[in-house]
């Protein structure tokens, strides 16, 4: 018998416990008609568990997610806890689980599903069929670099300091994982930085294309400056298979690809990190979106980014394709079908909350494992 999967659940706040629940219904369905059994533990992050232990994440709580094959992150952050002081944000939660877990590897796709395609700001010739991978560092350059701080000048000002900094190892590793997911893709690879004003960006470049001729030549390979990327991602998407960048330009480029979609609320992502000698690796998955505090504990809020990103769960840290495939057709399938929640509400479908749309999944996953 193979040991229980371990499963580490973070709901946060906001909409994040109302759309975790919609995948508590699903790992119960999978339960029963499966056969699989999860081995499930659930603690408080962010501004929930600012609230009971006054820190946005508990020592055992990263200990428990460094123990657990997987991660489930809901979302978090909310006006209540605004006003507290930096290392006080709820948003530490996630950025202590990434530097703990050395969970460097960001992947965040685009995908325009059929029946969304007028979700899009965007002209559905421009997005239709759109499929894309944002693999986007994220332990390193602008977030983490030292010096940082706000030091006091002599005159009386004061000076707001971030360095972006990145060493030969870690943009390799994530080079790395971008080639390999390219591999199982169409094979291409953009990599996005500033080099032409940036050392840090100039250092990237060199290394993944030293990388590239060194492991990866069967992969076609590019170069772009950050904001022509910017300026590409909207203008024609679909020229991108698999793009590799820095922290802080992957978070922006990120949001952006994530609209081409329409559809914030159906995005999943997930972070990796490096591979140990048995060839596993810490991994952490959460929608896109954030814990969208103008519409938590109203019911609305979209259960489906959630669900995709256990089906990314599924698929990267189980070995479970067959569930993962099943789970994400489930979704597609009540989309077509033309329920929709708010977000994606579109003419002559129907509105729902988040709770029919998660028992509108399940009633799908029944009739396509029957
Ligand atoms: C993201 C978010 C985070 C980031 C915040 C919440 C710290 O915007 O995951 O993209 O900037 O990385
Ligand atoms: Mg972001």
């Amino acid at each position: 018998m193979p040991a229980n999967k371990r499963l580490l659940m973070l709901p946060g706040d906001g909409i994040g416990p109302e759309v975790m629940h919609e995948v508590r219904r699903v790992i119960d369905w999978m339960d029963r008609r499966r056969a699989v059994t999860f081995d499930i533990a659930e603690d408080a992050v962010g501004g929930a568990a600012i609230d009971a232990i006054g820190m946005p994440i508990a020592e055992k709580t990263v200990e428990a997610a460094k123990a657990a094959d997987a991660v489930l992150f809901g979302s978090v952050g909310g006006p209540k806890w605004d006003g507290l002081g930096f290392d006080m944000r709820p948003e530490i939660a996630i950025l202590t689980l990434r530097r703990e877990l050395g969970l460097f590897a960001n992947l965040r796709p685009a995908v325009v599903l059929d029946p969304l395609v007028d979700a899009s700001t965007l002209k559905p010739e421009v997005v239709r069929g759109l499929d894309l991978m944002i693999v986007r560092e994220s332990t390193g350059g602008l977030y983490f670099g030292e010096p940082r701080g706000i030091e006091e000048l002599p005159d009386g000002q004061q000076r707001g300091v971030n360095t972006e900094v990145y060493a030969t190892g870690e943009i390799e590793r994530v080079a790395r994982v971008a080639f390999e997911l390219a591999r199982k893709r169409q094979g291409r690879v953009c990599s996005v930085e500033k080099a032409n004003v940036m050392e840090s960006g100039l250092l990237w470049r060199r290394v993944v294309t030293a990388l590239h001729e060194r492991e990866f030549a069967d992969i076609g390979l590019t170069h772009m400056y950050a904001d022509n990327c910017a300026m590409q991602l909207v203008r024609n998407p679909r020229q991108f298979d698999v793009i590799v960048t820095t922290n802080l330009f992957g978070d922006l480029l990120s949001d952006l690809a994530s609209m081409l979609t329409g559809s914030l609320g159906m995005l999943p992502s997930a972070t990796l990190g490096a591979p140990d000698t048995s060839g596993r690796r810490h991994a952490l998955y959460e929608p896109i979106h954030g814990s969208a505090p103008d519409i938590a504990g109203k019911g609305v809020a979209n259960p489906l980014g959630q669900l995709l990103s256990f089906a990314m769960l599924l698929r990267f840290s189980f070995d479970m394709a067959e569930d993962a495939d099943l789970i994400e057709r489930a979704c597609t399938n009540v989309l077509a079908s033309g329920l929709r929640t708010a977000d994606v509400m579109a003419p002559n479908c129907a509105k729902v909350g988040t709770q029919v749309m998660g028992e509108a999944v399940l009633r799908e996953l029944d009739k396509l494992a029957a």
